[in-house]
């Protein structure tokens, strides 16, 4: 016990802000933020010039500076501690409290010299720190011109010592628990992409931001075996710098991701500098000009059968502990099942695709047949179909919708074939008789595809293209949603189309006139709603 007055009230003093301290540590839930706190609170109660938690690692087996004050936190992270040859280490070691106030005397005193940061000290004063029963580092006080510590500031220490590794633990538990909530949020959230989206060139990059983000890399990729060749090929990536990757052609066996194919097991690889893997390196152009140094690779496996191989690089060293290494598994699962469905998808789909090939290109070609005779410009049935596909999309309009879309864009004037060409290429102006003929072309249409069954999903547009939102259109004067919404779309793109374009019987309109045309028809000849989109969609075209 203090025996004057002066020493009592330090106690007093110091025991006071012990009991603050235990209580703002317990309301600290940031690993970082608590570590800065124990060593401040320490250098304060001992009144030294700095303090540093050293924690243990077990993948190094040294010692490393968590947190101190006195010196640069950051240049000291850098130098990890032997549990040999330390004063920090032989306290770890032996689970015993140190002061000693000759500390360059002392063999054991660990000062690797160093230009970057000096580890010189005179007195030190350390304890070791617990987490019920396991050794998890080190708490100390040190002084580096001299200022002796007594058994006090021991006494001190460790019950700073026995709050903080309480609390360290319960940051470190509520780290885990909130990293394995937004690691099951993330995988939701890949399950989610997997299921709405079986195109892979959409789902992979998902899947990847998720990868970068969970596991904390700079850059991730996916390569994909071809089954024919026996070769990854790259199929997507995420924050690459440069091209490199893109080109990537590895057999089976080559490199560490065809190793990884090969043998169907992870490849780590924590930091290429120190690593005799870096040998197995065959992309050392990529990894070169990535400043790559941490990476990890594993194989996509469904069903027993190799996909690709999931990669993520790190640009600093990549050191994964078991959680880590779980969800890197994980995702590497749901990834390989993400490619499974896509794949199983699009070999059903490419079981009706030949059929569906030889429809549309009789379609295609009967659309480019009545282009030439109507003598519109090159193009213009490809051009609003195209058109009209975008606004359909831009619209919401389904996807499986859209093929309908298509094929009734192609053949929207088809009707035209029943119109004699005297009418159809007339240079001028049409009597009331030939325009009767004339407005006819969408009942002949609908006349003439009805008995086509796969092409009766497609009628609406050729059917009901000329009619107009405010009921005045032909040919059966339907008004505003009794009108398909695929005939709305169509018609503003139909009259945009037609407009900018010489016809037989006048020139084309320029840009602006044929907007504010639009425009002005909005509520009349279109659906408000449709003309609105469109506009955002023609704002880019010249
Ligand atoms: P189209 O040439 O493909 O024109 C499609 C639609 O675009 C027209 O439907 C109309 O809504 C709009 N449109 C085209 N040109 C103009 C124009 O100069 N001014 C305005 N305000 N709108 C225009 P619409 O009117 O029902 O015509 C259907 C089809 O009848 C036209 O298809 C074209 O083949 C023919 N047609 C229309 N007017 C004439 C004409 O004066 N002479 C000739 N020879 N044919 C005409
Ligand atoms: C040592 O443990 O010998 C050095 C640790 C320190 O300088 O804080
Ligand atoms: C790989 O290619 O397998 C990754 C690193 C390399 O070997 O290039
Ligand atoms: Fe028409
Ligand atoms: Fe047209």
């Amino acid at each position: 016990m203090p025996d004057d007055i002066a020493e009592l009230e330090r106690y007093n003093r110091q025991l006071k802000r012990l009991v603050e301290l235990s209580v703002t540590l317990n309301s600290t839930l940031d690993l970082n933020d608590l570590l800065q706190l124990i060593t401040k609170t320490a250098t304060e109660l001992l009144a030294c010039d700095g303090a540093s938690i050293l924690l243990y690692d077990e993948r190094l087996e040294k010692l490393y500076f968590a947190a101190s004050t006195g010196s640069d936190p950051k240049k000291l992270a850098e130098i990890p501690v032997p549990l040999d040859g330390s004063l920090a280490g032989t306290i770890f070691r032996t689970n015993t409290p140190i002061i000693l106030n000759k500390v360059e005397q002392d063999p054991r005193h660990y000062a690797p010299s160093s230009d970057r940061v000096s580890m010189q000290i005179r007195t030190l004063v350390g304890v070791p720190m617990l987490i019920k029963e396991r050794m998890i580092g080190v708490l100390e006080g040190v002084n580096k011109q001299g200022g002796e510590f007594v058994e006090q500031d021991q006494v001190i220490l460790s019950v700073i010592a026995s709050h903080a590794a309480t609390a360290i633990n319960n940051a470190r538990l509520f780290r885990e628990a909130e990293q394995r909530a937004q690691n099951l949020e993330a995988l939701r959230n890949i399950n989610d992409a997997v299921l709405n989206n079986l195109d892979l060139q959409l789902t992979l990059p998902q899947i990847l931001i998720h990868v970068q983000a969970r596991l904390g890399v700079d850059a991730a990729d996916v390569l994909l075996l071809n089954k024919k060749t026996n070769r990854l090929i790259y199929a997507s990536g995420l924050g690459f710098r440069t091209d490199a990757l893109k080109n990537i052609n590895l057999k089976l066996g080559q490199g560490n991701a065809g190793r990884v194919a090969k043998s169907r097991k992870m490849v780590s690889i924590p930091d290429l500098r120190s690593s005799n893997k870096s040998a197995t390196i065959v992309r050392v152009k990529l990894f070169e000009g990535e400043g790559f140094v941490g990476y990890y690779a594993a194989p996509l496996i469904v069903k027993g059968e190799v996909m690709g191989v999931l990669e993520v690089f790190h640009r600093s060293p990549l050191d994964a502990d078991h959680d880590w290494l779980a969800f890197f598994q994980v995702i590497a699962d749901q990834t390989a099942l993400a490619i499974d469905s896509a794949t199983l998808f699009s070999e059903l789909q490419l079981s009706n695709a030949d059929l569906r090939h030889a429809y549309d290109a009789t379609i295609e070609g009967w659309s480019h047949a009545l282009d030439l005779r109507d003598k519109e410009t090159e193009g213009h049935s490809q051009r609003v179909t195209e058109m009209t596909v975008k606004l359909a999309l831009l619209f919401g309009v389904k996807i499986e919708d859209i093929v309908n879309i298509r094929r009734g864009s192609l053949l929207h004037d088809m009707g035209k074939i029943a119109v004699p060409d005297a009418v159809l290429l007339k240079p001028g102006k049409l009597t009331d008789d030939e325009w009767l003929q004339m407005r006819k072309h969408p009942q002949y249409a609908y006349e003439m595809l009805e008995s086509i069954e796969y092409l009766k999903p497609a009628l609406e547009i050729p059917y009901c293209h000329h009619e107009k939102w405010d009921g005045s259109g032909y040919p059966r004067g339907l008004k505003g949603e009794e009108i398909p919404l695929s005939a709305r779309l169509f018609a503003v793109v139909d009259v945009w189309d037609a407009l900018r374009n010489d016809r037989p019987y006048r020139k084309g309109w320029p840009k602006a006139m044929t907007i504010s045309f639009i425009k002005e028809q909005s509520g009349i000849h279109f659906d408000p709603q449709v003309v609105e989109v469109f506009l955002r969609l023609v704002e880019d075209l010249p």
